[in-house]
């Protein structure tokens, strides 16, 4: 490894990299489902249900003051972790999938008229294809998807194709969870705006593995979730232009979001509670600072540049068995590796290694369409972290030896 990552430090924050498996040390890599948390973040959350529990934006008491401003603070975080240009055009959200909810619901009822298309590519996650559909159906609009190549690339020239002035939005992966494929967004942010059309990226498997800046994106929309950045579960985040979140209405009515109630008419209160209804998670919002601290005490671009390596090493020795096939061979690959074996069905595969103590997901990862696009109802799938070694791989790749050797 060339890169100059201190990761045998890195391990020793993250306690449950200590623990065994099936009586064999974990060797994690299903970071693309969920991240491990390091201690400062489970310190957090110990702290705040321990000592500083109280509700936020309500009441004038010393605890409720203390825990608005931390949790202002995660905003004011994240708003500098992705570069926005106001903390109030971050939405605290439940994930990625309610920032999507809350996105196609909200977005389609202010600008979505019949006829209008909704441009989604064929790498999508399920929470990247159903809240579109569902709008689509109650506003007469049309889906539109992109096609990818056998290598899982999207080429500019047909994205440019696909856009027309019928072309609402484009809602599309920034780092696919199954392909690793990481998609020109700034470019295609370039073409949908030429073309007048708004563009979400969905960074949920981009947002703890690289540097992600909205304004040099210059992208309208950005979805992700804490979880898959070493945070807590339930909260995920929907960034949006000042603009544009001004003028879409709110998704969900309640106590935080209103301005007054009235029963002969509510008004709605300014970004970013207009989108905030009800009591947040706020623990894990707090909680959640300390693994934007921690990520970037490590730094993205040193992370990108470690996470690739590993995951070079890994696909040169997977290509070494006998029977592998990789599904998706991008060139810009992220710390993702799909693939299948001949004659070896991805969850026998799951479930042998596992045994060994290697934690991998195996499924269509909640992409059916793309699973389908390359002619296989399932794929096992290794996801790399920071703390991940060329030791997990060597154990990963032996253990698939051993799999195979059992089952073929
Ligand atoms: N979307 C997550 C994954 O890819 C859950 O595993």
């Amino acid at each position: 490894m060339k890169s100059h990552l201190n990761v045998e430090k890195i391990r020793e924050d993250f306690p449950q990299l200590k623990t065994q498996v099936n009586d064999k040390p974990l060797v994690y890599l299903d970071n693309a489902a969920t991240t491990l948390k390091p201690q400062v973040v489970i310190d957090a959350m110990t702290k705040h249900l321990s000592f500083d529990v109280s509700n936020v934006h309500r009441g004038i008491h010393t605890l409720s003051e203390m825990g608005t401003r931390q949790f202002e603070e995660t905003r004011i975080a994240v708003q500098k972790l992705i570069n926005a240009r106001h903390d109030f055009e971050v939405i605290y959200t439940k994930g990625t999938t309610d920032s999507l909810n809350l996105l196609a619901n909200s977005f389609g009822d202010k600008y979505l008229s019949a006829g209008d298309e909704i441009l989604l590519s064929e790498m999508e996650h399920h929470s990247n294809i159903v809240p579109w559909q569902m709008i689509a159906e109650k506003k007469g609009a049309k889906i539109i998807v992109l096609p990818i190549d056998d290598n899982g690339e999207i080429s500019l020239e047909d994205f440019k194709k696909f856009l027309s002035n019928k072309t609402k939005i484009i809602s599309i992966v920034h780092t696919s969870n199954t392909l690793g494929t990481t998609n020109p967004v700034k470019e295609m942010t370039k073409l949908a705006h030429a073309a007048g059309a708004k563009i979400c990226i969905d960074a949920a498997q981009s947002i703890a593995h690289m540097k992600v800046d909205v304004q040099d994106l210059d992208c309208d929309f950005m979805v992700f979730s804490a979880h898959k950045m070493y945070g807590p579960n339930g909260l995920g985040f929907l960034y949006g232009k000042e603009e544009l979140l001004n003028e879409m209405p709110p998704y969900q009515g309640g106590g935080s979001m209103i301005s007054e109630v009235r029963f002969e008419k509510t008004t709605y209160h300014n970004l970013p509670n207009k989108f905030e209804a009800g009591t947040p998670a706020i623990a894990e919002v707090i909680a959640f600072k300390a693994a934007i601290d921690y990520v970037q005490k490590i730094g993205l671009d040193n992370i990108a540049l470690y996470e690739h390596e590993l995951l070079e090493y890994a696909t040169s020795e997977i290509k070494k068995i006998s029977g592998v096939r990789l599904i998706g061979t991008a060139k810009n690959k992220a710390g993702v590796l799909a693939f299948v074996i001949e004659g070896v069905h991805p969850q026998d595969l799951g479930t042998i290694l596992d045994k060994q103590g290697v934690a991998i997901r195996t499924g269509h990862h909640c992409c059916q369409p793309l699973h389908r696009r390359y002619g296989v109802t399932a794929t096992a799938r290794a996801s790399f972290s920071f703390y991940n070694t060329a030791h997990d791989v060597d154990v990963f790749i032996a253990a698939i030896k051993k799999a195979k050797e059992f089952l073929l």
